[in-house]
Order: C-alpha cells, then structure tokens, then sequence
C-alpha cells in the first residue's frame, strides 16, 4: 500500500514565487502556505537573487519545479544539472523535485519548450528507465507534471492517463497533476477531463497546479497570464475530494499582478474545498473568452539570465 502522496504533507495553498513579487514577500511575510520555485532560476544563482531564496526559504516551505531535466529525450540525462538540483534541493530544504513529462530537446540542441511524446510502451520503458535514473541519483521520487499538448502522435497506442499510471506505478514517482493542462489539453484533444481524472492513481499525486489559461478559438494555450476558469475549479473539487486535500499551486507567470491579487486567487481553492458553492455536476461549459494574437510561450516562466 502506497502512502498517500508518498508521505509528502499537504503544504496548502501556494503560488510560484516570482522575481516582481520578491519586495513585497521580504518586506510584508504574507501568511501564505509555501512557494515553488522554477529551479534554473536558483541553480546557478549566488547573487541576490540566490539571497532572496534563502530568506524566503527560512520562513516558508519550498517546493522546486524544474523545466530543463528533459525526461523524454534520446539524449543522456544531464548528470551535471541533476548535481545542481541535488544540491539546491538540500541547501533550501526543498520538499521535493519535479519536472515535466515531455522532452525539450535533442542531439544537444534545446527547443526551450516541454514537448510531448508518442505515448506506446517505447516510449514508456524509455521514460521509465530514466526516472530511475534520476531517482538513483537525487535519492527520492521525482514528481512529474502531466504536460499541456497541442499534437498528438500517430505511433501512441495508450491515452495520457494510461501512460500516466502505468509510469508511476512501475517507478515509484509521483505525480504533479495540473489540473490546467488536463482542461486545455481536453479541449485540443477533444476527451472527457472528468474521464482522465477517474483513471488517475490519486495516491501518487504529490501536488497539483492550477493557472489560467488563452481561448485561441480553435485551441487552448497554456499561457498561465489570467484567472482560473470555472471549469478547470470545477476539475479542482474533483481531484479535492479524491484526494481528501492536496499541496495546491497557482501558476501566474505573464502579465503577472501584485502579489496580493494572485494569493487572492489561490485562496478561491478554498470556497471549493470546503464545499460552499451550489452543488450540481461538473459541468465543462465553452470557455468564452477566445482570443487572437501574440500569446506567452511556457518558457517565458524562466528568468532571462539563465536561458
Ligand atoms: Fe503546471
């Protein structure tokens, strides 16, 4: 029998911590739960902004999530990278370490963006394969983030949720569920995210993430730049109760407020919890809010100095 969230605590309501919000963090110690931090922005970092980390992390639990380990790739882990998370991880106490269930280059060239894979047993011996690996080296699960899509690949032969399963079940690690990316790739792909819940191994999900996302019209783009929507909170009282409560995190990465207004949003993650607003079934109604135009890309979420 697997603990419940591989024995990781709820930590409760979070958001990521970014650079604009580091003033107002240090000065007023807002009563929020934790942070996530994006690992490449701390790695390599000893200046202020390494010193504002470790500050923070004398007051708040710390979670990292990294963009970089490139799980899905041919090509070999980056030994060195995974040294510097190690060492970040211990340093700042960090509860765990995740990344994302993609690939983001190959043959030494980086996409700089999280692309997904033909989901087939492959790809998954593969996959798993490098998670122990990973798990060998940094000495704990590693969590993975099911990742927003936009293709699909003629060579899968088993749905995310499958693949999903069939990983953390064979490796031990845990799962990030975003709930966002289950709702914008849903959409894209045309599935039930009520159906992709239910197969989920809920007690291998360690955390989830929720953020907003961009109506294109014909797709949804994880842009993380807006509020939640009702439909993906509607996805959030699903995992809430199948979970019993879980470590919960606001994505905000463009266009991104004063921090008072993205905790503001983390905390609706309560009226949901506790159950206040009318009953009825989840229902996914069309997001409304299309719109056209330049829309931020997911690797705009690191901080220029270590791209
Ligand atoms: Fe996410």
């Amino acid at each position: 029998m697997v603990e419940p969230r591989l024995g990781h605590p709820n930590l409760g309501l979070g958001i990521g911590l970014r650079t604009v919000h580091f003033p107002y963090i240090l000065e007023n110690h807002p009563a929020i739960d934790w942070f996530e931090i994006i690992s490449e922005n701390f790695i390599d970092s000893k200046g202020r902004p390494r010193d504002t980390l470790d500050k923070i992390a004398e007051r708040y639990p710390i979670v990292m999530h990294g963009v970089s380990l490139s799980i899905g790739s041919t090509d070999p882990l980056n030994f060195n990278y995974l040294e510097k998370l190690k060492k970040l991880a211990t340093e700042i106490k960090a509860h765990w370490i995740s990344d994302h269930l993609c690939w983001t280059g190959v043959a030494g060239r980086n996409t700089h963006d999280l692309l997904p894979l033909p989901l087939n047993e492959t790809t998954l011996e593969h996959v798993c394969n490098r998670i122990e690996m990973v798990q060998d080296f940094l000495e704990r699960p590693l969590i993975l983030e099911n990742p927003s899509s936009y293709v699909t690949f003629a060579e899968s032969t088993m749905t995310e949720w499958e693949f999903i399963t069939e990983m953390s079940e064979s490796t031990g690690c845990g799962l990030l569920l975003d709930v966002n990316n289950v709702y914008v790739s849903s959409v894209n792909h045309d599935f039930d995210p009520h159906s992709y819940l239910r197969h989920i191994p809920f007690h291998r999900v360690v955390q989830c993430h929720l953020a907003g996302h961009t109506n294109c019209g014909t797709h949804l783009i994880d842009t993380h730049d807006s509020e939640v929507i009702d439909p993906v909170w509607q996805l959030y009282r699903e995992v809430h109760s199948r979970t019993g409560g879980i470590s919960t995190l606001l994505e905000w990465d463009a266009q991104i407020p004063p921090f008072e207004k993205v905790h503001a949003e983390v905390l609706k993650a309560k009226d949901h919890m506790e159950d206040q607003l009318p009953k009825g079934d989840a229902v996914i109604e069309d997001d409304s809010t299309a719109q056209t135009g330049a829309v931020p890309h997911p690797l705009h979420y690191v901080s220029p100095e270590v791209q």
